[in-house]
Parts: C-alpha cells; sequence; structure tokens
C-alpha cells in the first residue's frame, strides 16, 4: 500500500492517523538532530554562514507547522504573531539569523511542542474536505510533514559543516551485492514519449504540477551515481586544472574558489581521507562521490566524454514504465520504499556502495535513482506548462528562472515522504554542503533505441 493510495481510498480517520504519526516521526528525528544532542551553545551557534542556526531551524518549523496547519487549516488565532517575522526565510537570509531575537532552546521546544497540540487537537475533529484543496487528501498536513523532513536534511547539512567531536550514531551501510561489478555501466532509454509530473499524487507539490506529455530522443544513463573511485581519476588526471573541462562560469568557480577536490576530501601521506560529522576515515572508492558542485559535476562529464542528464531524461530513466506506459512514484513501481529499495531516511549517515539495491531498479535497469546522493541535472529551475503557485508563490514560483539547477531522487537524509520520482529540489551551481552527487548520461547513435 502506498502513501498516496491510502490517501485516496481509505476512510478519513486512516488519513488521519497517518499524518500525526507522520508528524510525530519527523518530529523525534528533529529532535535526535538538536535537543537531544546538542548543548545550547551549539544550538544558538552558527556552524557556517551558508546555514542557520540550528534553533532557527527547529522553530521554524513550528512557525510553519503554526500558519499552516494551526491557523490556515483550523482557522486558529496567532500564539505569537511577533515570532512569525524572525522564522520568515524570506525576511532574514541565513548569514543574518544568528543577530535575531531568537527563541532560546527550551523556549523553541515548548513553542513547537504547544503547536503540536493544537494541530492533533484540531486534526482530530477536521472534515478533510476534498472540495477545499488545502485539506483534499490531507495536502497541508502532507506539506508541513515534508517541510520539516527538508529541514533536518538542511540541519544534517549544519552536523556535517560543525567543527567538533561527533555527536550522531553511525550505522555503516551494508556491501554492495556481488552483481554490482558486473552491472552494465550504462542502460539505454530508447526513444519515445513518457508522462513528465503528475497532476493526481496527493503529496506532490505545485512545481512537480501537472502532468505533461514529453519526447524524447534515445539517449544512455549510467546504471549507478559516479563513484569515489571514478571522481578520483577525473582528480588525479589534473582535471581541477584543465579549463577545457569547465564552462565559463564553472571555471570562474574553480579559480576563485581554489577548491581542488570535493568538499571534506583531504589528502594525507599520499592517501584520500574524508571528514564525514566529526570523523575522518578512508575515502570508501566504492560509494558515490558527493559534496560536489553543479560545476564539478559538469566538469567531469565533460572529462568522461559524456553531460549530466537533463531533468526529463533523469524522470524518464527513474519513473516510467514502457511496457504498462505506466508512470511509477517510484523506480521500482508504487509500492512504499523499504530497505531493500533505497538508502533513505537517515538510517545511515552515508551513500551505500553504487550498484546496490538491485530490489530498487527502473524499469531501464537503473539503480540508485531514489536514495543515496541527490543527483544534479543540467536543467535550470523552471515551471511546468500549465504550473498554478499553490497554496503560496515563495515555495517554488519565486525560484523559476534563477542560476539554480535541478537536483534528484533525493539521498541518504532524504525522508521516504519527501520523495519520489516526481519531486524536483533546486540549489545553487556552486552549492556543495549538500548530500549531492551526479550520473552521467549521452545521446544514443542514430539508430540505437530509436
Ligand atoms: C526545496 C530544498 C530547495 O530548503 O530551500 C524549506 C525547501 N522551502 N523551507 C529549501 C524549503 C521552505 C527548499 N528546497
Ligand atoms: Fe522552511
Amino acid at each position: 500500500m502506498t502513501v498516496l493510495g491510502l490517501g485516496q481510498q481509505a476512510a478519513d480517520d486512516d488519513l488521519k492517523a497517518l499524518l500525526a504519526r507522520e508528524l510525530e516521526r519527523v518530529r523525534s528525528r528533529s529532535l535526535g538532530l538538536t535537543t537531544d544532542v546538542l548543548e545550547v551553545d551549539e544550538l544558538l551557534a552558527q556552524h557556517s554562514r551558508l546555514m542557520s542556526p540550528l534553533v532557527w531551524d527547529l522553530a521554524h518549523v513550528g512557525n510553519y507547522e503554526e500558519l499552516w496547519l494551526v491557523r490556515a487549516a483550523a482557522g486558529i488565532e496567532a500564539m505569537r504573531p511577533e515570532l512569525d517575522d524572525i522564522y520568515d526565510a524570506f525576511e532574514h537570509p541565513r548569514a543574518e539569523r544568528p543577530t535575531l531575537p531568537l527563541l532560546q532552546p527550551s523556549e523553541a521546544q515548548s513553542y513547537i511542542s504547544t503547536v503540536r497540540s493544537k494541530v492533533l487537537d484540531s486534526l482530530d475533529r477536521m472534515s478533510l474536505d476534498p472540495a477545499n484543496p488545502l485539506l483534499d487528501k490531507g495536502f497541508v498536513y502532507s506539506m508541513v510533514v515534508q517541510h520539516e523532513h527538508m529541514h533536518d536534511e538542511t540541519m544534517l547539512a549544519t552536523h556535517q559543516l560543525r567543527r567538533g567531536a561527533a555527536v550522531l550514531h553511525d550505522v555503516p551501510p551494508a556491501a554492495a551485492p556481488r552483481d554490482a561489478a558486473a552491472l552494465p555501466a550504462e542502460v539505454l532509454v530508447p526513444a519515445g514519449t513518457f508522462t513528465m509530473g503528475t497532476s493526481d499524487d496527493g503529496w506532490a507539490y505545485d512545481n512537480e504540477r501537472p502532468a505533461h506529455d514529453l519526447h524524447l530522443p534515445a539517449f544512455y544513463i549510467d546504471t549507478a551515481p559516479v563513484a569515489n573511485r571514478a571522481y578520483l581519476s577525473f582528480v588525479e588526471a589534473g582535471g581541477y586544472d584543465d579549463p577545457r573541462w569547465w564552462s565559463t562560469a564553472g571555471w570562474a568557480w574553480r579559480t576563485e574558489s581554489g577548491k581542488r577536490s570535493p568538499a571534506f576530501w583531504l589528502r594525507e601521506g599520499g592517501e584520500w581521507l574524508r571528514r564525514r560529522f566529526g570523523r575522518v576515515e578512508p575515502l570508501p572508492p566504492d560509494q558515490p562521490v558527493q559534496h560536489v558542485c553543479f560545476h564539478e559535476a559538469a566538469a567531469y562529464a565533460r572529462w568522461a566524454g559524456r553531460r549530466l542528464p537533463t531533468e526529463p531524461e533523469w524522470e524518464k530513466a527513474a519513473s516510467w514504465d514502457p511496457v504498462a506506459r505506466h508512470k511509477r512514484r517510484y523506480p521500482w513501481g508504487d509500492d512504499d520504499p523499504t530497505p531493500a529499495h533505497a538508502n533513505l531516511g537517515q538510517r545511515h549517515h552515508q551513500p551505500a556502495p553504487v550498484g546496490s539495491f538491485p530490489a530498487g531498479a527502473s524499469a531501464y535497469g537503473a539503480r540508485q535513482l531514489v536514495g543515496d546522493v541527490w543527483e544534479w541535472t543540467s536543467s535550470g529551475f523552471e515551471r511546468y506548462p500549465g504550473f498554478r503557485p499553490f497554496p503560496y508563490p515563495e515555495y517554488s514560483e519565486v525560484f523559476f528562472g534563477g542560476d539554480y539547477r535541478v537536483l534528484r531522487g533525493g539521498s541518504w537524509a532524504t525522508d521516504r515522504t519527501a520523495v519520489r520520482t516526481t519531486f524536483r529540489n533546486w540549489d545553487h551551481p556552486i552549492r556543495r554542503q549538500i548530500f549531492a552527487g551526479f550520473r552521467c548520461a549521452r545521446d544514443a547513435a542514430p539508430g540505437e533505441g530509436a
């Protein structure tokens, strides 16, 4: 049974119980990344100018929940109207957030738990009226659950940037399955029409809508994300010193930043290491490379004689079943993700080796499209034909047409409720603190897969 299926078929009570469970599950994760593990000074500190103090994220998710679930959905008046400005992401860029009159960690915790009590209490009495687009299939509740999960992933990026002893519990991923080494490097996606986006997924954001048909020529896409071993060949071949592989903007980033390897890589006595959540360890050659920006991904691809996939290519490879002519919510089908399908949900604090999760393969045979690392695509963040901002323009619309590049598929840090084959993420092409890697693609030759 899928989350969406439950939304469509089950009684209101089952949907409400599911939403309450998901609200509870995301909150225990948020606390596990903040007040459960760090002292007050570390919660208030800014660990990087790119990130908010962790206690800002914590109170912000509560304020967002109050705006949408207490005030908009239940019609209850504001508890503390003066908080709206402080926790408005558009009023205050991340760099400036430490200077705001932030709630102290204990105040933030009690604010968000008071909000939560009001939400659970009103949800109980609410009728999820299908005629109200905010409430239909519990949309606004799913939006708030996904929002908190996205901030939990952002908080993990803050943990990765933080200096000092490790505080997060670490569970290593399993080794790659035995067939991984024998997998073809790439899979062919034959020419043809598929459905891009969705019109009927109850959890989908406005930017994933509406569904529309697209025709793509045949192309090849990698079976798995690019591994550290392969990326290291680019580094050791002098890829960072050769402007031929870089776009103009990419070379400007490379020279101004002085970077010559992915973020958090270190070289010591001829050995490559990485720093991960306060621990230094040998660079695992078989894991997908992560913490590369779009420019690094694109430069690697050009060096390798390939290119990044476009966003429609990624979505077709991940979601289209060409036999049934059916769009899948996940690469493997419509069933909710399990640990056999994908590395999601912060079970492990790192990607699984390339070639993992045969049960999670797409119809075309590509693996790890969902989970492990966000994947850079070559596409900018643009509206789909027929896009309508819903329920507020600051989620998607204000970002269309910027310098952003779209990322797809979620990472090991993404929750299963906050990713699907239609889900779109975006960031500036120079950002490296997110859990992002990439896979390559290329055009098929004329006649191949036509
Ligand atoms: C969709 C991940 C780009 O973190 O900037 C969080 C999500 N929107 N709060 C972001 C978001 C509002 C957004 N991304
Ligand atoms: Fe937010």
